[in-house]
């Protein structure tokens, strides 16, 4: 089989395209043919060995991937050959609360992604396909998705009415908005250009801020809000939490996801964290319990992931560029065979 393998911390040219053999499936195991990956800014990471210590060389990159049962290992009962099927970020979080043991195995960090054209998965880290989707759709779901899900539904708890607050139009955060929608809530949506603000509207946001022409943009969700929003789904990480602590209520939630905007100021607005007792909840993706949760949801509601472009496998390091250059608005594909 072809795969894409990272023998060092080389970012995207260090990718090779090399040959493994196709594996077997072991009893409990599933050979899939893996369709279609999508790209989380978390791959740009660790294509330059940004994952730590647990991060191993050579690595098959990339979490998230969807596909087709191939074959099967013996004692396997739930899947058939042919099924459609998506694989978890996390192999063996099974459900319950994390630990690290369950945390363990990372697909494309700690263990082999799915950049590849097979991969074998332990059965119980499979989840079936929701039948609307096609391959690249459904293979935006375990890290961006599910983190989404987390943030918003599952520990998030967003309910009828509230306000959810989702930064910029990157992967995560527009499933954030569209489950967000989905749970009744009102939507301020942000984003650093104004025509990615229209299609953040056609999707069903509210109430959009540009955050360039507008850096108080907390301020801002607080006085459109009148006492500040419900929850916040924070993928800027410290170098926007100043404003996300603003635009939060008092007993609101910060759903702390992500590093997208760098460093912290030099003035951290911490104190008031304590004095407005808002709630800073660490997200890591979710289990596979979580996995089929979304999936069912998805699958009654029809949601479709947006999915901004597919490159081909052969072009695999420019699908990596496209997302570097923040130019994308959802999802960045790779269509594998
Ligand atoms: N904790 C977890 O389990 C987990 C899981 C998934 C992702 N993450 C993290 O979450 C973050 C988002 O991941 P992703 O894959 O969705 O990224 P992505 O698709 O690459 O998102 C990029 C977009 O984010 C927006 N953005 C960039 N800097 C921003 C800033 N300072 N303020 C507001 N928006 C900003 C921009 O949108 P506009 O062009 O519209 O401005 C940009 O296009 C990353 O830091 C990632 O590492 C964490």
């Amino acid at each position: 089989m072809k795969c894409y393998e990272l023998q060092g911390p080389d970012g995207p040219e260090g990718l090779k395209l090399v040959d493994r053999p196709v594996p077997k499936p072991a009893p409990g195991e599933v050979l899939v043919r893996i369709k279609a990956a999508t790209l989380n800014y978390r791959d740009l990471l660790t294509v330059k060995g940004g994952y730590g210590s647990r991060q191993k060389f050579p690595l098959i990159p990339v979490s998230d991937g969807a596909g087709t049962v191939e074959a099967v290992g013996a004692r396997i009962r739930q899947f058939a050959v042919g099924d459609r099927v998506v694989g978890s970020f996390f192999e063996d979080w099974l459900a319950g609360k994390p630990s690290e043991a369950k945390m363990h195995a990372a697909l494309g960090g700690s263990v082999d992604g799915v950049l590849a054209e097979y991969r074998i998965f332990p059965a119980h880290a499979l989840v079936k396909t929701p039948p609307h989707l096609d391959d690249a759709e459904a293979a935006a779901l375990p890290c961006a998705g599910l983190t989404a899900w987390s943030a918003v539904v599952k520990l998030g708890g967003v309910r009828p009415g509230q306000t959810v607050l989702t930064q910029g139009s990157g992967g995560v955060s527009l499933f954030a908005l569209q489950f967000a929608k989905m749970c009744g809530a009102r939507v301020i949506a942000t984003s650093s250009s104004d025509a990615k603000i229209e299609r953040l509207k056609s999707l069903g946001a509210d109430v959009t801020i540009n955050y360039k022409t507008t850096p108080d943009w907390g301020k801002k969700a607080r006085e459109l809000t009148g006492h500040g929003v419900d929850l916040i789904v924070e993928v800027g990480g410290v170098g926007t939490l100043n404003e996300s602590i603003r635009a939060t209520r008092i007993g609101g939630t910060i759903a702390f996801i992500g590093v997208l905007a760098g460093p912290p100021p030099a003035n951290l607005r911490l104190p008031l964290i304590v004095m407005q007792q808002q709630r800073l909840q660490g997200v890591t993706v979710g289990s596979v319990e979580d996995l089929q949760a979304m999936c069912d949801a998805i699958a009654l509601h029809g949601m479709k992931p947006v999915i901004d472009r597919t490159f081909p496998f052969d072009q695999a390091k420019d699908a990596f560029l496209h997302l570097a250059s923040g130019a994308h608005f959802g999802k960045v594909a790779i269509a594998i065979q």
